[in-house]
Order: C-alpha cells, then structure tokens, then sequence
C-alpha cells in the first residue's frame, strides 16, 4: 500500500484525537489538553495526557506514547491498516491503492536501512580497533564521556578506498551506493565515500539509522578536505526533513517543554553531555519549512541557538524568513544569540553549562529579532537610509499569511521605527492653564494668540491642497495633547516639504504657547478652511474614541514624514541605475511596492471614514461650508 508520509500526515491533521480516545476513555479537559487515567497502566490520578494540536497522547506515567493510527494498533489491537482506513474513512479521505512500485520502493527502504545498520555496526566496531586509535584520541581531546560516546554511536571510518566493500560484502555493491556508502563515477571503480574520518550516525524520528556524517580528524593536514561530510540524499535520507539527534531530543522536549535548535551536530552532542538533552540540529542547510514543522509538533516555541557572528545571525534570519509565513497562533520561534564566533560546544567548554542555561532561559522573540537585525543591516544616517529599513521592515510583515499576526507585526514594527526614526523632543514642563477658584482648579480652553492664530490661519490656506497635510493639522488643533509628541517629525515634514512647511511652523509655534498636556481641542480662528470633505479621518471626528484617534493621527503623521523620504529614496535609486542597475533596480522595486502600500493605507483611512461619515454622520459630511467641519465648542 502506497502510503506516503505525508499522506500520513494529512490524515493525523484531519483526525481529532481527542475525539477517537475519547470514544473508550473519560477525558477531562486540562487546559489545552485533555487528561484521564491511564488506559495502559493501573493508576488513580490522571497521567494520561491528549494534545489535539500535536496529535498525539502522552503517559507521563508508563511513557506509552502516540499518534491516532497507534491508538487503534496499541489500544484496541487494530492491524495497522485496519486502523488507517477506519481513520481515513472519518476523515473523509481515500487510502490510496495499492502500488506496487511504492511496494518495491518500500522494500528496497527495508534493505537500505539493513545496510546503514550494519555500516553503523561496522564504524563502531572500527573506532575500538587498532585503526581506530587517532579517532578515540581526538574524541577524549574534545572531553564527551563514555556515556555520550556509546549514545551517540561514534565511529570511524578506515583510510583504506575499497574497505566498506569488504566488510559489507553481503550487501551487493549496488545498494552499498544507493545507501550513499560508496559513490560510483563513471568509468572508474566506485570507492567508499568516507574515508579516515570520525563517524556520526544519524537516524529518523523512529531512531533508524538513516545516514551519516563524517569529520576530518584533523584539519592541518588536510586543509582542502571539507570538514565534515554528509551522505547525499538517498531513498532513505532527506536532508530537507530530518533533524539531527530528534528521536532523542522529543521525549526529552516532553519533559522540559522546550527543544533547542544549533547549527552543527557536534554542538548537539555537547549539549546532551553537558546534561542538555533536547537539542536537535539541521544537516548543513538553513532550516526548512518541513523541519519548522517537525519543531512545533514538539513544542510552540523552538529556541534558535545561533552564532552571534555575521553568518550565525544571517542563518537566524534564514530561518525567521522561513517562519514568517507559517506563523500561527501561539507558534513562533525564539532566538538565542550566542557571542560571536563561538558555538554552544565552545561555550559549554570555556564558560561551563550555566552560562548556556542562562541564555536560553531569556531568548529573544521572532519579532525582536527581526528588528534588531534589520537596524543594523544598514547604516542608518539619512531619510532614504531610514525609509529603507522600514521599507525592510514592511517585506517581513507583508511575508506574514496570517492575518492577525500580520497585523500586529505591522503596529509593532511600524511604531518601533516611528519611534527610532522620530524621537520625541524632551517634553516640555507641564504647566496646566487655568486658575484656582472655590470651587477648585479650573482649566480654561487653550487659546492661541491673535498673532498665531493669524499666522495658523493663513499657513493652512495656503497648505490646504495638500490633503494628508491639512488633515494632520487639523488633527493637531483637535489634539494639541499630541503635539508635543510628534514635534519632531512634524519639524521634519516642515523643513523637507516648503509646501506645509508654515503652516506646521506656525503650529508649533502655536503649541510653544500652550502646555504639553492640553486635552481640550484649541479653539479655532473664524473662518479656518476645512479639511477636504472628501478625505476625512476617524481623528477629525468627535465621535472617535480619544486613544483610537490618537493612534490613527500617530499613523498619519508617519505617512506625512514617510513620503518626502520615500520620494528621495525613489529618486536617489533611480539616480544609481548607472553605476549600479541591478542593485538600484531591485531597491527601486522594494521602494516603489512600499509606495503603493502607502497609497492604499492612505486611501484606506480616508474611504473608511468617508464611508461611515456618510453613513452616521451625513449632515457633516454634506456640508461644504469652509470652517464648520473644523470647528469645536
Ligand atoms: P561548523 O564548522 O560550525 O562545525 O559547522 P562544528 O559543529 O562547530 O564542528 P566542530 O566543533 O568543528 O567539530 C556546522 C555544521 O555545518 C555542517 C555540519 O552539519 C556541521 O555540523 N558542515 C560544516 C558541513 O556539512 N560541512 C563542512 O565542511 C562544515
Ligand atoms: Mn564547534
């Protein structure tokens, strides 16, 4: 029977677990889980855990643990494929026919892993024999103890060209090369792939050996030798889908809750001789969408234990790439950043297996992470450097598929760059207007001079074409509280953009007279021109809830400063196109995206609210009188 695995995996994805043990155990709900007592051992207090999210249940008693299929076998004694129909059939899916080159395909799978078996066997056997001795020196120089030894099965791999040949002489050579053992060039002898190396076996999720790998014992004498080799892909080995030391590292994640990502194998085993059980590594490549799955069946949130040296952080963010359109509720990923040019071995080894334990316990999140790498992508001096990075910024979030977290990578991300990229000025101190009568202290309603208000007047007559403008500074008249807030930026806008330059000049000059903390809306001169009855914004109006408005008004003022930037941005690539065309061609590209997702947010906040503002509020929105839209009692 042709079942795949990932056909496998679609019918544990679509069986509620919870719902099939359920059908001869009393389960308790548990939190996410459910619990009951054991149905494989005697006991009185529940033990028996079902996670429906992972799909399999779990004895923290007598350890008995699985899947939906292995219920049925283990439990109710079903045949195995007595079991996936009965599942597949409540699934609504179709167990495919039988096929019987998958027969053969499985059948030769059975015969390779005999040959990784017995290779296994003879590489150990190797590492205790004569020929073995540089290989035992080298590993007692690197300090793992017998235990980890044994449990991790070194081996060696003999000099000689044709040595696997001879010792595995009861498989034919054929399956020696399908197994990865031998490589065949054509027109020559084959010859044994690994040859007067250190072996590591490493096995599948079920602890079958699979493959290897191979270090050079030592690197001096060899220096064009690659350090470690790994067997190529065969119908046994996919590199793409397996983790280094899984089968050892899940039942342990079980217990701790946590599993811990590191770049080479050698850095999973001093893990695990430090005491450091669930630690798993990719076989040399970033990490893969499948082996991101592979983790978060063990756990919600895996730890990335990476080097903090350029290529460490850029694996990091391989992987967080990767993740990014994945991201589910309550899934991500946790990255650990190790001091440069050190891996966990190296730090196990110079600071002891505390100071590792210490980084682990407070790894920073996905979404720290990818700020922090991308501030520090690129210098950071100018407006188009800075519009760069929140250009960046923006591919991340777009990368997110799920529509919530996508939309609260956006608010973070975004305000995090506002706030690097338009500090707020030192606040002014805060002197309430107002004075103190009987009855207690009275606030007046700010009032501007005769001067400013003259100044404001004919600033925003002038700067009323400019729809996002006019609408921003109408918002500040409405929330002078914010003023102080986004002096800054709005200082920006003005000296890069002569158009609102006064009016926002004559603003702040206006706020200079007014305390910081004001609250009620400044009165506005008679006869202020209105913002466009076309564009309106939740924060112009009354009806908006303070903290929402605020908000939005924060976004507007982002997008007031984002675009003269962003224009300068556009143009000083179009400006590199002959020095450097592929380069300012795909920055070009990033810019000019980044430029129709301003548009569209800009279009957005205006139509939602012109939308309801017709809707709610109609009598507003009709009235084209220039200065009643604007002012507030
Ligand atoms: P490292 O070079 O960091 O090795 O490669 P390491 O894990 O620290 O090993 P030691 O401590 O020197 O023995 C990290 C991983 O990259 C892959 C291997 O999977 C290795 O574990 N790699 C590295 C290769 O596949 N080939 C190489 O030549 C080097
Ligand atoms: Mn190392």
């Amino acid at each position: 029977m042709a079942l795949s695995p990932q056909w496998l995996d679609e019918l544990r994805m679509r069986t509620t677990l919870s719902a099939v043990i359920g059908r001869t155990v009393r389960l308790t709900k548990a939190g996410r889980e459910f619990k009951a007592c054991c149905p494989f051992h005697n006991e009185k207090t529940p033990s028996f855990y079902v996670n429906d999210e992972k799909g399999f249940y779990h004895c923290f008693g007598c350890e008995a643990h699985g899947d939906a299929i292995r219920w049925l076998t283990d439990q109710r004694g079903m045949p195995f494929m007595d079991a996936v129909k009965e599942l597949a059939a409540e699934a609504g899916m179709e167990v495919p026919a039988p096929d019987p080159q998958a027969a053969k395909r499985a059948e030769k799978r059975a015969s390779l892993h005999d040959v990784t078996a017995a290779a296994q066997d003879w590489f150990e056997a190797n590492l205790r024999s004569a020929d073995g001795a540089a290989a035992r020196a080298y590993l007692s120089r690197r300090g793992f103890s017998d235990k980890t030894m044994r449990e991790f099965g070194f081996g060696y791999a003999p000099q000689n060209r044709q040595a696997s040949k001879a010792a595995l002489s009861r498989f034919d050579q054929q399956m020696l090369i399908e197994a990865g053992m031998r490589i065949e060039v054509e027109g020559k002898d084959p010859y044994d792939r690994f040859r007067a190396r250190l072996m590591l076996p490493i096995h599948d999720a079920r602890g079958r050996v699979i493959a290897f790998g191979g270090r050079i014992l030592d690197s001096e004498s060899n220096p064009n030798a690659p350090k470690y080799l790994n067997s190529p892909d065969t119908p046994l080995f996919d590199k793409g889908r397996t983790l280094y030391n899984l089968h050892r590292a899940a039942p342990a994640a079980r217990q701790t809750g946590r599993i811990i990502v590191v770049e080479g194998y050698m850095d999973a085993i001093a893990l695990a001789n430090a005491g450091i059980a669930e630690a798993v590594a990719p076989l040399g490549t970033a990490l893969t969408e499948n082996q991101i799955e592979l983790l978060w069946r063990q756990v919600e949130r895996p730890i990335l234990c990476f080097d903090g040296d350029n290529a460490g952080q850029r694996a990091a963010m391989r992987a967080i790439e990767r993740a990014l359109p994945m991201l589910r509720p309550g899934h991500s990923l946790s990255i650990v950043r190790l001091p440069a040019g050190m891996d966990p071995d190296d730090l196990i080894r110079e600071r002891g297996v505390s100071a590792i334990e210490e980084m682990l316990s407070s790894p920073a999140s996905l979404l720290d992470t990818l700020w922090e790498f991308e501030k520090a992508a690129a210098p950071l001096n100018s407006p188009e450097e800075k519009a760069g990075l929140k250009a960046r910024l923006m591919d991340h979030v777009e990368a997110i598929a799920h529509p919530d977290i996508r939309a609260l990578y956006k608010r973070e991300l975004s305000q995090r760059f506002s706030d690097f990229a338009f500090p707020p000025r030192p606040q002014r101190e805060f002197k309430p207007r107002g004075e103190w009568k009987k009855g207690g202290f009275k606030a007046v309603s700010p009032q501007l001079s005769a001067d400013a208000e003259r100044r404001l007047k004919h600033a925003i007559e002038g700067g009323s074409r400019d729809t996002l403008a006019s609408a921003v500074i109408h918002g500040m008249l409405r929330h002078p509280g914010e003023i102080a807030r986004h002096e800054a930026a709005l200082a920006r806008v003005a000296q890069s953009d002569r158009n609102v330059g006064s009016a926002i000049d004559s603003l702040l000059a206006a706020a200079e007279t007014l305390d910081s903390h004001a609250q009620s809306p400044i009165s506005l001169p008679e006869g202020l021109p209105a913002p466009p009855a076309n564009i309106r914004f939740a924060f112009l109006d009354e009806g908006t809830d303070p903290v929402d408005a605020c908000e939005e008004l924060a976004e507007a003022v982002s997008l007031l400063v984002e675009r003269p930037a962003l224009e300068a941005a556009l143009a000083a690539a179009t400006a590199r196109f002959e020095s450097d065309p592929e380069g300012a061609f795909v920055e070009q590209q990033q810019l000019l995206k980044r430029k129709l997702e301003f548009e569209a947010r800009l279009g957005q906040m205006a139509s939602r609210k012109a939308a309801s503002a017709t809707a709610k509020d109609s009598d507003a929105a009709q009235d084209p009188e220039p200065g009643s839209g604007a002012s507030t009692d």
